[in-house]
């Protein structure tokens, strides 16, 4: 692994918005695997930016979320298909069809996982982005969830509800279960980025690239994989 530590959040923005677009800039038809919550917000900005700027297009780009809600309408606010057309897809020239977003029908409940694999595993992720969670995971990949695992139904861990609580009215909102893919689809992406800002992820920072690779701290298993770059600020890399 690679470790970059930046000054603050706005940097550990530009080291990943450089790598994104220069990634693009080389394959116009770019496969993204794409995250969600507050890290790569300003990321998404400054690929907006480079849009604006005529430096990027996304219209040959395709990309794949890493998860989404169970519970919630992809009308909700806080579904991750709304996180994502609000942030980026809306304000670059993303072809709607180039966009895959897990389906959290619950009404297909049985089938969900199994089709989103299935379409993720015709390609090869280029680069895939990622955030940490608190307790270790990426994508919504929990302590405990087996490496191995390809694209599933998870019952979102009490650390990740209450993470998350912040964009809910209340803890009682905060959806119970999600779709992701699993470690060994995230896994198989060429390149890695992951990004971390803040105190609360330095524990999970720390034990991620010093700790041993197990399935209660999902993310050490990115130890095993051949090119991640991970972009910390000082407070996420503070215990390194
Ligand atoms: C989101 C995702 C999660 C987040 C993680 C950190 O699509 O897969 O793993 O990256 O929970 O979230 P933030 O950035 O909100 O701290």
């Amino acid at each position: 692994m690679k470790v970059i530590k930046c000054d603050n959040y706005d940097a550990v923005s530009q080291k990943a918005s450089e790598i994104v677009i220069d990634q693009i800039k080389k394959k116009p038809n770019t496969v993204l695997g794409l995250a969600t919550g507050s890290t790569p917000l300003k990321l998404y900005s400054n690929l907006v930016s480079a849009y604006e700027k005529k430096e990027i297009s996304f219209k040959h780009i395709l990309s794949y979320n890493l998860d989404e809600y169970i519970g919630i309408d992809r009308n909700h606010s806080q579904s991750y298909y709304q996180y994502m057309h609000q942030h980026l897809f809306s304000l670059v020239d993303m072809n709607e069809e180039n966009i895959h977003i897990p389906n959290n029908d619950v009404t297909r409940i049985d089938e969900i996982a199994e089709l989103y694999n299935k379409d993720l595993n015709k390609h090869q992720i280029d680069l895939q982005i990622l955030g940490i969670g608190s307790n270790g995971h990426i994508g919504f990949n929990e302590p405990g969830t087996p490496l191995g695992n390809e694209t599933f139904i998870v019952e979102l861990d009490e650390q990740t509800r209450k993470d998350n609580k912040r964009f809910f009215k209340s803890l009682n909102e905060v959806p119970k279960y999600a779709i992701t893919m699993g470690i060994k689809n995230i896994m198989r992406s060429k390149k890695i980025i992951l990004m971390a800002s803040g105190i609360e992820k330095a524990d999970a920072i720390y034990q991620m690239i010093n700790g041993r690779v197990t399935d209660e701290l999902p993310a050490s298993v990115l130890q095993l994989h051949p090119d991640v770059v991970v972009i910390v600020d000082q407070l996420a890399g503070s215990k390194l």
